[in-house]
This record gives C-alpha cells, sequence and structure tokens, in this order.
C-alpha cells in the first residue's frame, strides 16, 4: 500500500502544474533544442554562409581574417554556434573553452567594426527567414554577444569609415 503510494508519488514529479490542473508535459517540443527546432545543421550553415558572404566583400572585416580563405573561420563560427544552441559539441572537442572575448582581443573590433559585422548577420538571417520567435531569439543573442566584444572605440584605419564622414554634418575638415 506505502509502496503504491510512493509510486504514484513519483509518477506525478514528471507532471506539470499549470494553473492548479495536472497537466502532463509533451515530449516535444519542448524538449527540442533550438538547433533542432530551427532546421539543424543546414539551417546554420545556411546562415554562416550567409554572413561569411558580406564579410568577403567587407573593406573593414575582410583584412581581419588571418586566412586568405575564409573557410576555417567560416567553420569556426559554424561549430561555435551550433554548439551554443544545443548542436553538436565539436566546438569545444575541437577549441577547448569559447573564450570569445579573448579570441577577439587580438581583433580591433570598434562600434563600426561590430555594426558591420550585426549588418552580415542580419542579412543572412533575412535571407534564411526563420520563424519571428527563432529569429527574435537568435538575433537578440547575436546583437548582445557582438555588443560585448567591442574592444575599442578607436577608429578604424581602413575602409570607408577611416576617412571624412561624408553623413556627419561637421569634421575637422569644416
Ligand atoms: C562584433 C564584431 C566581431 C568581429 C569584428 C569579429 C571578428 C572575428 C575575427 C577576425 C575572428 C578570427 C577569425 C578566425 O580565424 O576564426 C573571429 C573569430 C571568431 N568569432 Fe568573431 N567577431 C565579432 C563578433 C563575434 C560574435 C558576436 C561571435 C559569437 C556570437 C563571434 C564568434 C567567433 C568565433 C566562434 C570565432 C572563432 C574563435 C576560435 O575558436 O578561434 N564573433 N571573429
Amino acid at each position: 500500500m506505502a509502496r503504491e503510494a510512493n509510486r504514484q508519488e513519483d509518477g506525478c514529479r514528471h507532471r506539470g502544474i499549470r494553473g492548479g490542473r495536472e497537466v502532463s508535459l509533451p515530449e516535444t517540443p519542448e524538449q527540442q533544442s533550438f538547433y533542432e527546432a530551427v532546421g539543424g545543421h543546414e539551417t546554420f550553415v545556411r546562415i554562416v554562409d550567409g554572413f561569411y558572404r558580406g564579410v568577403a566583400d567587407d573593406p573593414v572585416l575582410r583584412p581581419m581574417y588571418p586566412e586568405e580563405d575564409l573557410e576555417p573561420a567560416k567553420e569556426r563560427l559554424l561549430m561555435f554556434l551550433e554548439q551554443y544552441w544545443g548542436g553538436p559539441t565539436t566546438y569545444s572537442a575541437q577549441r577547448g573553452h569559447p573564450r570569445l572575448r579573448m579570441r577577439h582581443a587580438p581583433f580591433h573590433v570598434n562600434p563600426d567594426a561590430r555594426d558591420r559585422w550585426l549588418a552580415h548577420m542580419r542579412a543572412a538571417l533575412d535571407e534564411v527567414g526563420l520563424s519571428p520567435l527563432h529569429e527574435e531569439t537568435l538575433w537578440d543573442y547575436l546583437s548582445r554577444a557582438a555588443h560585448a566584444m567591442v574592444n575599442t572605440f578607436e577608429r578604424t584605419e581602413i575602409g570607408p569609415a577611416a576617412g571624412t564622414r561624408a553623413d556627419l554634418p561637421l569634421t575637422s575638415e569644416n
């Protein structure tokens, strides 16, 4: 009898209580990772591909990437994002702890670089067309992460932002 009561109590722990009513929690989608929910590897590949297409033509960002070929950098960002959102943990297996701020320290990440990085991400996400909720969740994260990566407020000495800003009414030359 006592054993029976215990068993029932145990059973209840696997259920959620909402608004006083007991409801069985569905197996999915609450157990599904964000990675799976947005379409897994294929979706992340599309996002990262789109992003690096933008980087390849960016006069400020492109020179920051050390390799001639952007492929290895693309692979690192892909592995990181997949891992972060609940996919395979290949990033940590190959690269160890992300320590992203530290890994970005050698690069000149000022607000201009950040905004360019985000603009390419924005274009990539628009191309992929996630559902509004997934989109907002991912964008919110990327935007906060990009702001946290800024490590200098000094101007970039290359690219359009380095010279006189035609979009600003007052410059030192006026
Ligand atoms: C804010 C503007 C940013 C700039 C200008 C920037 C630039 C760079 C550069 C130049 C590299 C080196 C490329 C390589 O060899 O892998 C790099 C690496 C990387 N970035 Fe960024 N990044 C920015 C923001 C971010 C954000 C927001 C994330 C994550 C959400 C991120 C994730 C990574 C990762 C995972 C790596 C590879 C790290 C490693 O394992 O070595 N970056 N980034």
